[in-house]
């Protein structure tokens, strides 16, 4: 019974992110470098009657990798078919992807730095002659058999682009890292959030939800979503600024988009390591998170905002992270 309710929640929150997940380029907001690109080029490719050269699309999670996956299928008019890298364990299971494609389908490999390195080899051929090479039978049976693919696109999305391996990057024909948004951007995200949801959001409830979303739509849709709960709850329905402050500070979310594991971090590096100094792998012991989840969503923040810096002996908590959190901030000279 639980399991039921909980698969059907499930269910309610996919619909909803399908929803407000933009279908066409001209409805993705910020990117702009990224979008005026990719317009030439698959515009290029239709006139061409060819296939849209391979994409690879990196930046932190939540940016809208996955999203800009579909509307270059949805703009090729191509089907897509999405796999990960952690869902291929064995050189089959991307073979069976690789044969199952159609002339000009959308090929989406999400995490693709998580292919094994013993696999990823089969995606070359794949990706420059379109030709499968594979080995079947076993040992003193075994022999290579090569199959032809149709035209293909393959778009893969990594949060770590640095995890590619320089074969596999050299064959992307586009390379696209997806930035933080700005503010305005994230306030006219959502602003479309609330009209596709037939929500009513006041200006300055918007522009708060923005500056507090650490730059990333997923979390202005997710914050999005709670507000407006406080607000059919406790106001009329309507996302205004007092609801919209009342909210975020329930949620424990600050002015600069911080969250409790932001905090915990920066504390940590300021309490135990005396400000840094300090490397990712005691940061990630002494708060207990994975190691690639803080080098991958916290650390990118904090880098961008100026709280954190990188040096060549570690991890620094800078005079502006003791600011921001109220402690008093001694000269490193000193002591
Ligand atoms: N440029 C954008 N404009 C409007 N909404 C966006 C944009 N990028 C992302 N989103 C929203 O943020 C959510 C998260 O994006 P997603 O593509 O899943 O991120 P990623 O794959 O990079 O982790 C999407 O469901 C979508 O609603
Ligand atoms: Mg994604």
């Amino acid at each position: 019974m639980e399991d039921r309710i909980l698969t059907s929640e499930k269910l309610a929150e996919d619909k909803l992110e399908t929803n407000i997940r933009p279908e066409e380029l001209e409805e993705y907001i910020g990117q702009k470098e990224v979008k005026e690109n990719l317009e030439i080029f698959i515009k290029a490719a239709k006139m061409r009657e060819e296939p849209l050269d391979h994409v690879l699309l990196y930046g932190p999670p939540g940016l809208g990798k996955t999203t800009l996956a579909y509307i270059i299928a949805h703009e090729l008019g191509s089907n897509i078919k999405t796999t990960s890298g952690p869902s291929i364990e064995k050189s089959g299971d991307l073979a069976a992807v690789l044969s199952s494609l159609e002339p000009g389908d959308v090929l989406f490999i999400d995490e693709i730095h998580r292919i094994p390195r013993f696999i990823e080899e089969i995606l070359y051929s794949a990706m420059e002659d379109f030709t499968l090479d594979i080995i079947v039978g076993s040992d003193s049976s075994s022999r290579n058999i090569r199959i032809d693919l149709p035209p293909f696109t393959l778009v893969g999305a990594t949060t770590r682009a640095g995890d590619l391996t320089g074969p596999l990057r050299d064959r992307f024909g586009i390379i696209n890292k997806l930035n933080y948004y700005s503010v305005d951007e994230l306030k006219q995200i959502a602003k479309r959030t609330g009209h596709v949801l037939g929500v009513e959001i006041e200006e300055d409830a918007a522009l708060e939800l923005a500056r507090r979303s650490r730059g990333t739509p997923r979390i202005v849709n997710r914050l999005f979503k709670r507000v407006r709960d406080y607000a059919l709850v406790m106001g009329n329905g309507t996302m205004d600024l007092e609801i919209t402050k009342l909210a975020l500070d329930k949620l424990k979310v600050d002015g600069l988009g911080l969250d409790e594991t932001d905090y915990h971090l920066l504390k940590s590096i300021i309490e135990k390591f005396n400000g840094g100094p300090v490397g990712i792998e005691a940061i990630a012991s002494s708060i207990g998170e994975e190691q690639t989840t803080i080098e991958d969503v916290y650390e990118p923040y904090l880098l961008q905002t100026g709280l954190l810096k990188r040096t060549a002996r570690g991890r620094m908590v800078t005079k502006k992270a003791y600011e921001h959190l109220g402690l008093p901030y001694l000269e490193k000279e000193t002591k």
